[in-house]
């Protein structure tokens, strides 16, 4: 989604500025740009604002800028990702504020802001500003905001947005400068997540810490409703009510977001490379892992989870998309092993519906980002319900999830790029086994030696992983077929059902081949109208209590003619035959077998989707971080 870069220095900051931009690549975006101010270079008088944006990728922008010798010390920089106005150059940010009645697209700029979030009142604000005679040059909320701020200024940016911001309604994170303040940069955050990095002499502004990887490792995280105004080797923070914060109230954190880890190496996309990094992801989850014990989710700030282990009655997961199904999966085992019940709630219905709060719940968010904002919305929904029991299963250990939550349990699965999620759905299975083992065990359903068990089980996991990569041959000759497919149906029982549903959400996304999942038996209820020969299922069929009744709806398949992609434990009778390919899974794994089961999905994606010459990791209309609601 969106990415902000912004930075005060001495020296050209063009090439960082844009280099940042690359490491935010990954969010998913349609265009890009940056803007800065020529002045302050040293010996430049300079003339204002000037900006280079693009609907290709940065690397684009990288040239562009070149070409056009665009130089300066102070800049804005953004990856956009379309939400009011097409993904066009026009609507592309840094937006510029040219004053009332100067329409002119070529001005250099009076106010520029870049802009991540969803401004709700836009049109109200386009319609006043257009009475005082601003001209709008975008279909986009964001030139509303770059307006207003010049509609406020008055000799100083800090001021101007102070009072800016009192008029918005939404989401925002957003970076301004003015022209007549060569070396400053002012930011604001609500709603939507803003990060300042703390240089030798300068200092910057971003979305996300991976942005400044290389250029400053010191971090302050920016909390709700924090506005910042940077300078040359200075900062101030002031917060929501307007108090201006202390050293210690917004501490700098050494925050270590490796470049190294958005090396390809020798692989040619990234999902690819997340796929086989697993055995390794799920190895350093286990790390360090004696036992199973509560003080595994204890929170960033000491709090104790056992207190809280002891205390609820029940689970409610909240999440979106991969993390939903992650948290699918997990009912099956909170339900099933540690015997409490468990709710699991798309956040984005969650946040808006009349629920009954239970103060005893549990509420559990899973993200792997941890800046989602319908989960984030849907965890403050809850703990307004008086909820105050919350847990987040997440990936990144600086996120609002992680601050926001009382408990935590980070997983391991390191930085993911691939817009479509792989090891961050493994991981955060792995986290969710081990909280049932916890859970089951504060609660007596489940015994120590029994604990010991499973983690026994789980340390074979890597291994039990490599052997399923080995498969892919066997999945590339599937993906050939899949590749010439509109439509495919994926069938499970149990806990492999949100295994399905996870495997069709992956075709669909980076394939764009209408895909569906559904609970085994319910295909005789309604889909199995849709099954014909050119229509192919794949059926997720480990050896477990519920193979005897799936092995009688892929009767029901066959029978309507439909192609049976089957993925089979070692020790079962289905086998190859005319309209029935069967994957054959090194061994047959339990409780743990969804972590196994939903690889060769995952690689079935990612071939068909090569097959068929999607772009695999930045499918189109996608962001991976998807910060606005
Ligand atoms: C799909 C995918 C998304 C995310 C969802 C939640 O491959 O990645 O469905 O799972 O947007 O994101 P997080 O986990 O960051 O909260």
């Amino acid at each position: 989604m969106c990415g902000i870069v912004g930075a005060v220095s001495t020296r050209n900051i063009v090439p960082v500025l844009v280099q940042g931009l690359q490491r935010l690549e990954y969010r998913g975006y349609d265009s890009c740009g940056v803007a800065v101010h020529d002045a302050s270079l040293e010996g430049n008088q300079g003339s204002g604002l000037h900006r280079a944006r693009s609907t290709a990728r940065v690397a684009e922008l990288m040239e562009q800028v070149t070409k056009e010798h665009l130089q300066g010390a102070t800049g804005i920089a953004h990856t956009r990702w379309a939400t009011h106005g097409a993904p066009a150059v026009h609507n592309a940010h840094p937006h510029f504020s040219v004053g009332p009645g100067v329409g002119d697209a070529h001005a250099a700029g009076r106010v520029g802001l870049v802009h991540n979030g969803i401004i709700e009142n836009h049109e109200a604000l386009r319609a006043a500003l257009q009475a005082k005679g601003y001209e709008f040059l975008s279909q986009t909320d964001t030139e509303v905001i770059a307006h207003l701020v010049d509609s406020h200024y008055n000799g100083d940016l800090f001021d101007a947005v102070q009072a800016a911001i009192k008029e918005l309604r939404g989401a925002y994170a957003i970076a301004v400068m003015h022209k007549d303040e060569p070396h400053r940069v002012v930011g604001a955050r609500a709603g939507s997540p803003l990060i300042l990095g703390v240089g030798q002499n300068e200092n910057f502004l971003a979305s996300d810490a991976m942005a400044l990887a290389g250029v400053t490792d010191q971090i302050v995280y920016l909390a709700e409703g924090d506005m910042v105004d940077l300078q040359i080797g200075r900062y101030w923070i002031v917060n929501q009510v307007g108090k201006t914060m202390e050293a210690g109230e917004r501490p700098v954190k050494t925050v270590r977001a490796h470049s190294g880890a958005v090396e390809l190496g020798p692989y040619r996309h990234y999902m690819q490379k997340e796929i086989f990094e697993q055995p390794r992801a799920i190895a350093e989850t286990l790390e360090g892992v004696v036992s199973v014990v509560p003080e595994l989710f204890d929170g960033a700030d000491g709090t104790a989870a056992w207190r809280v282990f002891k205390e609820i009655d029940n689970v409610l997961i909240l999440a979106c998309g991969t993390s939903y199904y992650s948290g699918c999966a997990a009912k099956y085992w909170i339900e099933g092993l540690a015997g409490i019940p468990c709710n699991v709630e798309v956040a984005s219905e969650y946040r808006y519906r009349k629920s009954v709060p239970n103060p005893r719940s549990l509420v559990v968010t899973i993200s792997q980002s941890g800046e989602t904002a319908d989960t984030l919305a849907a965890l403050r929904h809850a703990q307004g319900l008086g909820m105050t029991n919350t847990l987040t299963i997440c990936n990144v250990a600086t996120s609002a999830m992680v601050r926001e939550c009382k408990l935590a349990y980070i997983t391991r699965a390191g930085v993911e790029i691939g817009v479509a999620s792989t090891k961050a759905f493994t991981t955060q299975l792995a986290g969710l086994f081990l909280l049932t083992l916890a859970l089951g065990q504060a609660k007596g359903k489940i015994t120590e030696s029994e604990s010991d068990h499973y983690l026994e089980q789980m340390r074979h996991l890597p291994v039990a992983l490599q052997a399923v990569l080995a498969l892919e041959p066997q999945v590339v000759s599937w993906a050939e077929d899949f590749a010439r497919k509109n439509n495919a149906l994926f069938l499970g029982r149990g806990i492999h059902y949100p295994i399905a549903l996870e495997g069709a959400l992956k075709l669909k996304e980076i394939s764009y081949i209408h895909a569906e999942a559904y609970p085994a038996g319910e295909l005789k209820h309604g889909p199995l109208a849709l099954v014909d020969s050119e229509m192919p299922v794949v059926t997720v069929a480990p050896n477990d209590e519920l193979l005897e009744k799936l092995k009688s709806n892929m009767q029901e398949v066959r029978a309507r003619g439909g192609v049976l992609y089957v993925l089979a434990d070692a020790n079962t009778d289905i086998e190859n035959a005319p309209g029935i390919h069967v994957i054959r899974m090194p061994e047959h794994y339990g409780a743990l077998s969804p972590i196994l089961h939903v690889v060769p999905l995952q690689l079935l994606s990612y071939h068909t989707a090569l097959a068929r010459g999607t772009d695999v990791d930045k499918p189109r209309n996608l962001a991976k971080s998807v910060t606005v609601e």
